[in-house]
């Protein structure tokens, strides 16, 4: 699937394609992104292996035909991919079938030029194309720019993850 849109007059053309296995180190160096907004009293450093797992998994889901992964390709500041979503199928417990987004990053220097949308656009594409009503994804309650952009394009907060530290002085309440 090729979605060519101009991100800016003077920048390369960002292009949305399925993942490549050529593709492999660039998405994983966009792992420390899924570690930002993660909870005060979580471990970025684990935040991230975890990223690098799950981007791992979703290629091999991927090439397995068992979800997808987009990349966006060609943008700033020297080409290459800038950002990544990977989607899949998830059980709901009401025993629907939704697509669900596990990833999306976009690297820094390329953000709020629309690579977040395009991507989005992409997964939702996927999920329509397998005959799928919903799409579902989770994020952190402190990543406030994540949830300005979910709201922005018309997610709604279905459900929310309550935390309660049980150490004496603990930090999350
Ligand atoms: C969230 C993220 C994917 C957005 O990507 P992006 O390419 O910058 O998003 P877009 O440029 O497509 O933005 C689309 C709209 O979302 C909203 N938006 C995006 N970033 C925003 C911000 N920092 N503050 C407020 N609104 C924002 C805006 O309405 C924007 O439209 P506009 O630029 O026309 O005003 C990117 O910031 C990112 O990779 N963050 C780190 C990883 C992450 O949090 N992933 C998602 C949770 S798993």
């Amino acid at each position: 699937m090729l979605l060519p849109m101009d991100i800016e007059e003077h920048q390369t053309p960002v292009r949305i394609r399925p993942v490549r296995d050529e593709d492999r180190q660039a998405v994983l160096a966009l792992a420390p992104r899924l570690a930002e907004g993660v909870a005060a009293w979580r471990d970025p450093g684990a935040a991230t292996d975890a990223a690098r797992r799950w981007l791992t998994d979703s290629i091999t889901a991927a090439q397995d035909r068992r979800g997808a992964v987009f990349v966006a390709d060609g943008g700033p500041p020297a080409g290459g991919v800038v950002g990544v979503v990977s989607v899949n199928r998830q059980q709901h417990f009401t025993g629907v079938t939704d697509a669900y987004v596990g990833e999306l990053a976009v690297d820094p220097r390329a953000v709020r030029g629309g690579v977040g949308r395009m991507l989005m656009a992409a997964a939702e594409d996927w999920a329509r194309r397998q005959g799928l009503r919903h799409l579902t994804l989770e994020t952190g309650a402190a990543n406030t720019t994540a949830r300005q952009f979910y709201a922005a394009l018309g997610y709604h907060e279905e459900g929310v993850r309550l935390t309660r530290s049980l150490e004496p002085e603990g930090t999350a309440s």
